[in-house]
């Protein structure tokens, strides 16, 4: 069977968030963000220093545009735009961005912008406790709405909350802004809630003042199977699936939250903050595409779920590792068929077009200030995802936007620790070192060139 060319407008791109790029902390009037206060550790770094691409990002994009991406997705930090998150704009955090986003188009790279990647402004996480206020769902719309007004002249396409369901799981506490209180069931509800409804206002918004401009829901997709055929295992993972996955799929579409969560919620008594008033803006959702970040998949087995936990906490103490998969040095299954089965799946079910907009390996690597990295696991990495991707297109009828690497020139990783690299391109510095944080491709880089050449034709 001869395989079908890839579309000519698919985009090819690279993915970060402002926290683990930008750097300039404390520069232009940037106010802090709840990982400013993130401190350093023997094996980890801070996050303030990023790669410096507020003073990089002409190099970062020419090297960009050299390997022939064609889309970037930045995140505007809250906290550089609004110091305080809900009080006076900085101009200067909005003129980075205005230079950043004609850097990009000037070189035919087309920007994604997110909104909020877990950076809550310190003081609203202060004041407000974060997202389990309604008080900061309102300050992140009135931000939201500022940039899109702002930007809408030159930024097509727009996220708002970076894997959103993970303000669903115990992750919630940190990177919704919680600072303090019991981390109950509730609390976790109410926080999922009102990033759901802060999303609604965002994309009604958008929809209706700018009807040209696409929004998407973005979730962390980390697939689980069943760690065997017992029904026990096939039931508790696809609840788990359902709860962490699709709810939210189907809400972006206006489908509304899936009835096995709003019964589990009514059955348990937990109040989720829901008002009627809520319900007409929640119905008018509907992204454009779906998004998603995919690294791994994982296993649940369903004998090791205290009883009463919550089908959102069954990964927490259930996963458990596939032995017929091979692990990355941090031990994330390589499950390039996983990756297949998402796109299908979510393309089948929900009929708009889905857009992979992170995925990647970390390795350990060290330059030796002359040779090249042979970073031959993450070619294989990247080729096997790519062709998993193109098999759902051409052979499952799978409607695919683009796809994203993360990380493709090298940042600290989410735990802050900068020898886990996803790059194709090697940024010389260590968690306690900025040395002259010079960009030096990797054997990737001049891999994926040559693929992105072809448009992806040939792997
Ligand atoms: C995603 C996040 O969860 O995964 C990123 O959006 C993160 O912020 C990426 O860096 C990879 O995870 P990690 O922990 O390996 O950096």
């Amino acid at each position: 069977m001869t395989e079908r060319k890839m579309p000519k407008n698919f985009f090819w791109g690279n993915s970060v968030s402002s926290m683990q790029t930008e750097g300039a902390w404390n520069l232009d009037g940037k106010g802090p963000s709840v990982y400013d206060t993130v401190t350093a550790t023997a094996n980890t770094t801070d996050w303030r220093d990023g790669i410096d691409e507020y003073h990089l990002y002409e190099e970062d994009l020419d090297l960009m545009a050299s390997m022939h991406l064609n889309m970037y997705r930045i995140q505007i930090s809250w906290s550089r735009v609004i110091p305080d998150g809900d009080g006076k704009f900085n101009q200067r955090g909005i003129d980075f961005y205005d230079r950043m986003v004609n850097a990009m188009l000037k070189r035919g790279i087309t920007p994604m912008i997110c909104l909020y990647h877990f950076d809550m402004p310190l003081a609203l996480a202060q004041k407000y406790n974060g997202f389990s206020s309604r008080h900061v769902i309102d300050a992140f719309v009135r931000f939201a709405k500022a940039m899109i007004d702002h930007f809408a002249d030159r930024v097509p396409y727009w996220i708002t909350f970076n894997e959103h369901n993970l303000y669903f799981t115990d992750e919630v506490f940190n990177i919704s802004g919680y600072l303090s209180g019991d981390r109950s069931l509730t609390d976790m509800y109410q926080i999922f809630h009102h990033t759901m409804l802060a999303h609604a206002r965002v994309d009604a918004y958008l929809h209706q003042k700018f009807p040209l401009l696409k929004i998407g829901g973005m979730i962390a997709y980390t697939p689980a199977y069943p760690a065997s055929s017992k029904p026990t295992d096939v039931f508790y993972t696809r609840r788990l699936n359902e709860f962490l996955n699709d709810n939210l799929s189907q809400a972006f579409l206006g489908e509304g939250y899936s009835k096995e969560v709003l019964t589990y919620i009514k059955n348990q008594k937990i109040d989720a903050d829901f008002q009627v008033e809520d319900q007409e803006i929640m119905r008018k959702m509907h992204a454009d595409f779906l998004s998603f970040s995919y690294y791994k998949s994982t296993v649940l087995n369903a004998d090791k779920i205290p009883n009463g936990t919550a089908p959102n906490r069954y990964l927490n103490q259930a996963a458990e590792p596939n032995p017929y998969v091979n692990k990355s040095p941090w031990k994330w299954e390589i499950d390039p068929l996983g990756f297949r089965n998402i796109i299908t799946h979510l393309s089948n079910r929900f009929k708009v077009p889905v857009f992979p907009i992170e995925n990647g390996i970390g390795l350990k690597e060290h330059w030796d200030g002359q040779h090249q990295i042979e970073d031959e696991q993450r070619i294989d990495y990247h080729r096997t995802h790519i062709q998993a991707m193109k098999d759902a297109m051409f052979k499952d009828g799978a409607n695919v936007m683009g796809y994203l690497g993360w990380g493709l020139i090298d940042i600290p990783s989410s735990h802050a620790d900068c020898e886990k690299r996803y790059g194709m391109i090697y940024v010389n510095r260590t968690n306690h070192e900025l040395k002259d944080l010079k960009r030096v491709p990797k054997a990737s880089y001049y891999w994926f060139q040559s693929v992105l050449e072809k448009n992806g034709d040939e792997l």
